[in-house]
């Protein structure tokens, strides 16, 4: 069996392809050909991760997966959310985007938050769909180097270190992509087996 990942993030395609042991061929958008910018103007994760999918189906006639994540905090109505790459708007920067929810959460007590991904995939004519969560609270500083995105600033429920203190091992465990992954590659060994 042979799926394109639609996506040219190397870490993303190294975890997957380790949680699925070389028992299926991961290829990546490269892999395929595809050079170009997928369209992502869904306004719900559920929406960019099929739309993805749908394109590279359509225009590479493979089966495919796509991921979409989102940071959801409670007492900003559900934002960064779908938005979460570009909260500080175009060139996307990580560093804006931290300080910008660090500001609009100023004097909040609800620091509630959660990671949420979706991975829409389309296998031999059906689409399914997998989903993790990280439940967790946005602290005030940042801490830690490691990871990307909001990690600084983001302390998943149990623990006291933020996920970028924790080595990539540590958050794959517990992070809301690693859990909708680890949903995909059951699915697809089932499937291969
Ligand atoms: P994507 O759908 O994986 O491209 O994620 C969209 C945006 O969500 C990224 O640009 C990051 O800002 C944020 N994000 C996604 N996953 C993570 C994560 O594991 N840690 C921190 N931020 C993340």
């Amino acid at each position: 069996m042979k799926i394109c990942f639609a996506t040219n993030n190397p870490k993303k395609i190294e975890e997957v392809k380790a949680a699925l042991g070389g028992r299926i061929e991961i290829l990546s958008l490269r892999d395929i050909g595809c050079l170009e910018e997928l369209p992502e103007t869904g306004d719900t994760l559920d929406h960019n991760a099929f739309q993805k999918a749908q394109y590279v189906r359509d225009h590479y006639g493979v089966d495919c997966f796509a991921d979409d994540t989102g940071l959801e905090v409670e007492a900003l109505n559900g934002a960064p959310g779908v938005y979460s790459g570009r909260y500080a708007g175009e060139p996307r920067s990580d560093e804006r985007n931290v300080d910008l929810l660090l500001k609009n959460l100023e004097g909040i007590s609800n620091r509630k938050a959660q990671f949420r991904t979706v991975i829409a995939l389309l296998l031999e004519g059906e689409a399914y769909a997998f989903e993790g969560v990280a439940k967790g609270e946005i602290i005030d500083q940042r801490r830690g180097t490691k990871g990307f995105g909001y990690d600084p600033i983001f302390v998943a429920e149990g623990k006291k270190e933020t996920f970028a203190e924790l080595s990539m091992e540590e958050k794959n465990k517990i992070s809301h992509r690693g859990k909708a992954v680890a949903q995909l590659v059951d699915f697809l060994k089932q499937k291969n087996s």
